[in-house]
């Protein structure tokens, strides 16, 4: 609260400006308090910003027009939109009052009360339920363009204007000491499909007309969070830092560092360290040496999960990012669409193809290509997405010579649900070098073309609620069916289809000659 009023009363006076808002005299005594301000204001780091976002006139000291309100009930004063419109002329009072800090200026100026009407309510406010930004991460996406991903207030994006500006603030040099700030507009992207709760998620794009840090010395892009189109109000902070010297160019043309990259989704609950274990090791072989994988914890990574994990991450091949602080902020099932989005920017120029998809499903290519033939006919798109092939997971195969509580789950779940002509829930990969936005099953923000006929190129298997049984899964045992003939659990046909369990062998191997032998 404290910083707000700051902003208020300091937009207030650079407003006094304004010569039409005041009379003469007061005009006069507005000035004494200006050349007041501004000498304390050199003091202020980001002097310049705070002028130049200054409100006009008719901002000066709503609290004080809010003290001396009338009857019109209709416009409800209240410190969260300042700049209501208000009369004027109450305003004038305060000019004169300034003795200290500007900062102080609105509440020192308020007139002592007058006799109260009975019937005039007042409304009080006190804290705030949601935040105006919640910054997660502000990346830089090329040369002259910069994406910063956080959440905001869902209601303030739904039912109000609030908006966003950024600047670049170039570090000083000795050609250069006092180098000026460039600005920009800036738009904004809520990737949520509606799934957002308290809050929803945002991508804040700064795009400037050239490269703000083109000498390399350095900078700050600092973020102007606007409450509402209506009000001068903002929130303003440095959402990222260059140092001098750091930016390379080069970072954004091909080739990238990895070939894959896999952008996981918030990892919750109680999760199987074993099918953990599993997915790690099939899409590390899947994926190939030049890959990497980013996962995300909100609380899924247990003691026993982190211990099948950490080979990756000393192999260089795994980041486990620690989400946890998500928990603060009530949005889509522990802060999902957030976090795709700042998986999406931070890595957006780190590999050719990005891909989402969760840890209960596998990747496969169905006509015995490899992956790069797969994405080489898949390269004039921006975007694909994948069609699931939803495997049973309770159902598995009685066979006396095999203990199937030895084998891995892909290994042991065998039914793939024959039902066809439904609707199911595709993934997606993307070159995320053209994406300025995404979502859990595809992005609507992208530059470029998207397909979704690749079922004969790739698909996943979906071993759906496998990943939270913490013990054997397997739970109806049938005979192996013979000659594609269909079974029946719970209603539903299935087909036998051990496709997977067929790279099952590869897949324990592969493990072993990578990171050794694994016991979970
Ligand atoms: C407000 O006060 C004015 C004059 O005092 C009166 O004419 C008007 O009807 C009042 N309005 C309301 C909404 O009470
Ligand atoms: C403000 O109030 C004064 C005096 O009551 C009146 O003359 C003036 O028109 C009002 N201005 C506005 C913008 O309502
Ligand atoms: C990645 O992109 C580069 C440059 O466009 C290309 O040469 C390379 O073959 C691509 N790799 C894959 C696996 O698609
Ligand atoms: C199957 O394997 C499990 C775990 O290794 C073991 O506890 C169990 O005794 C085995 N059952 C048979 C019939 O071999
Ligand atoms: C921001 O938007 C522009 C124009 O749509 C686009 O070219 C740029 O890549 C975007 N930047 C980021 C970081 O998404
Ligand atoms: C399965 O099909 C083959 C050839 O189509 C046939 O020879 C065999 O008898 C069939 N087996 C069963 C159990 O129906």
């Amino acid at each position: 609260m404290k910083h707000n009023a700051r902003k208020d009363a300091g937009g207030g006076v650079v407003g006094a400006l304004a010569v039409p808002c005041v009379d003469i005299k007061l005009f006069v005594a507005s000035l004494a308090f200006l050349t007041l301000f501004v000498a304390l204001w050199q003091l202020q780091p980001y002097g310049s910003l705070m002028a130049a976002a200054s409100p006009p006139c008719s901002l000066l000291l709503a609290t004080t027009a809010a003290a001396t309100e009338s009857n019109t009930t209709d416009r409800l004063p209240s410190a969260a939109n300042p700049a209501s419109s208000h009369n004027t002329t109450t305003t004038t009072k305060s000019a004169p009052a300034v003795t200290a800090l500007p900062v102080r200026l609105a509440r020192e100026a308020r007139p002592a009360p007058r006799p109260e009407d009975p019937n005039k309510r007042v409304l009080r406010p006190y804290g705030s339920a949601a935040a105006l930004f919640v910054q997660m991460g502000a990346y830089r996406g090329g040369p002259r363009t910069f994406a910063v991903v956080g959440l905001a207030s869902k209601p303030t994006h739904v039912f109000g204007t609030p908006y966003f500006k950024c600047e670049w603030l170039p570090n000083p040099t000795a050609a250069s000491p006092a180098p000026p700030a460039v600005r920009t507009k800036t738009y904004k992207i809520l990737p949520d499909w509606g799934y957002g709760r308290v809050y929803t998620t945002v991508v804040v794009n700064c795009t400037f007309p050239s490269n703000p840090n083109v000498g390399n010395a350095g900078g700050k892009l600092l973020v102007h969070a606007y409450y509402s189109t209506t009000s001068r109000r903002y929130e303003r902070f440095v959402a990222l830092e260059e140092a001098p010297g750091s930016y390379d160019e080069a970072r954004f043309s091909p080739p990238f560092q990895y070939d894959y990259l896999y952008c996981g989704s918030s990892l919750y609950g109680d999760l199987s360290a074993s099918r953990m274990r599993e997915w790690m090791a099939y899409h590390a072989h899947f994926f190939g040496p030049r890959s990497h994988f980013v996962f995300h914890d909100a609380g899924g990574v247990s003691a026993e999960v982190r211990a099948v994990l950490d080979p990756w991450v000393r192999a260089g091949r795994l980041t486990v990012q620690d989400i946890r602080a998500q928990a603060e902020f009530d949005s889509y099932y522990y802060n999902q669409f957030l976090v795709v989005n700042d998986c999406l920017h931070r890595y957006r120029h780190a590999a050719n193809w990005t891909f989402f998809f969760d840890v209960d499903e596998y990747l496969y290519l169905p006509n015995g290509h490899t992956l790069d033939q797969v994405l080489g006919k898949l390269s004039g798109y921006t975007q694909f997405t994948i069609d699931q092939n939803p495997m049973s997971t309770k159902l598995c195969v009685k066979d006396p010579g095999n203990n199937y509580s030895r084998e891995w789950g892909f290994e042991k779940f065998v039914f793939r649900n024959a039902v066809t002509g439904v609707r199911r829930d595709r993934k997606y990969a993307i070159q995320a070098r053209n994406a300025y936005a995404t979502g859990v099953h595809m992005s609507q923000n992208v530059f470029g073309r998207s397909t979704h006929k690749t079922e004969t190129l790739i698909r996943y298997y979906h071993y759906h609620n496998s990943i939270n049984v913490l013990g054997e899964p397997c739970q109806e045992f049938v005979r192996r069916p013979v000659n594609g003939s269909r079974i029946k659990f719970d209603g539903v046909p299935y087909v036998y289809d051990d496709n997977m369990k067929r790279l099952a062998g590869k897949i324990k191997l592969f493990e072993k000659e990578t990171i050794g032998s694994v016991h979970t």
